[in-house]
């Protein structure tokens, strides 16, 4: 793709932000702080978790920049980023959350392999760009079509990064075609990130948004849509990003029996407390955030302090002064999350702390992490817990 290179090695990434909590370094790969996470409901770029899996590309020359659609479509097409830009532009808020959000908790109780995540893979963001539906019917391909003429029914997106587990190719991941031409999948080809121009860590100058779905399935970097029959035959698609049973380890598992995971389940943590926080008798702050998948909106948030034995219900919010209510399109942002937040009276010398979240499915998290335990620690969405101990134990 001329315009847009994938360096080869990590001599050029971009500045970030100091205060960002970093789990790898080549590739670049860092959270926020929990307090961080929750200061707003938008999350502003710099404390956006950074996901990668190869060295950051560069545009050189954005005029020479473009975007190739074609495969099984009748009229192939170029793009350049102005003529995406001349096409109708929507503001999609939707929280992106990685696969591996809380591997670390997972892998603490039986190693799982993979970046270790804490509780900040996820942010929220006002997503700006064209509608993939809309892009796609420059090609032929109408509004809510699962199946072209010459048989194409999935979108395959392919990046320009060269990530190592593609043996130096570009990243790539794919969706269903029926998903990718819905309009009110929200499915966008984003050039803007809360307002401004995409940054080269999110995906400058192109990106997929794909809401309510895994963020292994947001191609950054575009370089290429591409309509195929058979879903991407990518790394991350085929040999990763798959939830397997606590049963699998590496010397059984069989990559083909599992298909590739999309929408993700009802998660929720707190975030406005660590373990072993140190706090004082009387009334406590708990804070976090609660997100399903699918456009599922969060019916419920649940908080204990006695480890789950009795719960009462946290306040939830996207935005002040606006009641948040699941499922209505009018007052919420439905692929976005939630914030919560519940002020409790806190007595006891040691609180075991514990946030779930039932989503509008009536799904809620598992209790117990080992349950939903798999090799490569994906979806770690069980109770989130938090132990404290009061300053009242040393007196
Ligand atoms: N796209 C490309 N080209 N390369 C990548 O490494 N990582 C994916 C996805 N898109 C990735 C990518 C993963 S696993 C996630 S979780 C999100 O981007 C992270 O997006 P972010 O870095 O903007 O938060």
């Amino acid at each position: 793709m001329p315009g847009l290179i994938g360096p080869s090695d990590y001599s050029r990434e971009p500045p970030r932000h100091p205060s960002l909590k970093i789990n790898a370094k080549e590739p670049f790969n860092a959270e926020p702080t929990r307090q961080d996470l929750i200061l707003s409901y938008i999350t502003p770029v710099d404390y956006f978790y950074k996901r990668n899996h190869g060295p950051i590309p560069i545009v050189e020359d954005i005029d020479r920049y473009s975007l190739a659609i074609d495969g099984l479509v009748e009229k192939p097409i170029q793009l350049s980023m102005a003529q995406i830009r001349l096409l109708p532009k929507y503001n999609v808020t939707a929280t992106l959350q990685c696969a591996g959000n809380r591997r670390t908790a997972m892998s603490q109780q039986l190693k799982v392999r993979g970046v270790g995540w804490d509780i900040s893979a996820l942010g929220n963001a006002v997503w700006g760009g064209a509608k993939l539906s809309d892009v796609l019917e420059l090609v032929g391909v109408s509004k809510l079509t699962s199946v072209t003429s010459s048989g194409g029914k999935h979108v395959e997106f392919i990046s320009i990064d060269k990530c190592k587990e593609e043996k130096g190719g570009p990243y790539k991941a794919s969706v269903p075609l029926s998903q990718a031409t819905n309009p009110e999948a929200d499915v966008l080809l984003a050039y803007e990130m809360n307002g401004e121009i995409l940054n080269r860590d999110h995906g400058y100058p192109l990106r997929v948004v794909v809401p309510g779905v895994i963020g292994a399935r947001s191609v950054k970097w575009l370089d290429r849509i591409t309509i195929i029959e058979q879903e991407c035959q990518g790394f991350f698609m085929q040999k990763d990003y798959k939830m397997f049973p606590p049963s699998v380890n590496w010397d059984n598992i069989d990559w083909s029996t599992r298909r590739p995971q999309m929408d993700f389940p009802v998660q929720s943590a707190i975030c406005s407390l660590h373990d072993v926080d140190i706090v004082k008798p009387g009334k406590v702050r708990i804070a976090g955030y609660a997100v399903s998948g699918g456009g599922r909106g969060i019916e419920r948030v649940d908080v204990s302090i006695d480890g789950g034995k009795t719960w009462f219900e946290a306040s939830r919010y996207q935005k002040t002064g606006v009641p948040y209510v699941s499922d209505d399109d009018s007052s919420c942002d439905k692929w976005a999350w939630v914030l919560f937040e519940a002020i409790v009276n806190l007595q006891s010398e040691n609180a075991d702390i514990v946030v779930k979240a039932v989503d509008s499915s009536a799904n809620v998290q598992p209790e117990n992490v080992m349950s939903i335990w798999n090799l490569r620690g994906i979806l770690n969405t069980s109770w989130h817990h938090v132990y404290v101990r009061s300053t009242a134990a040393k007196l």
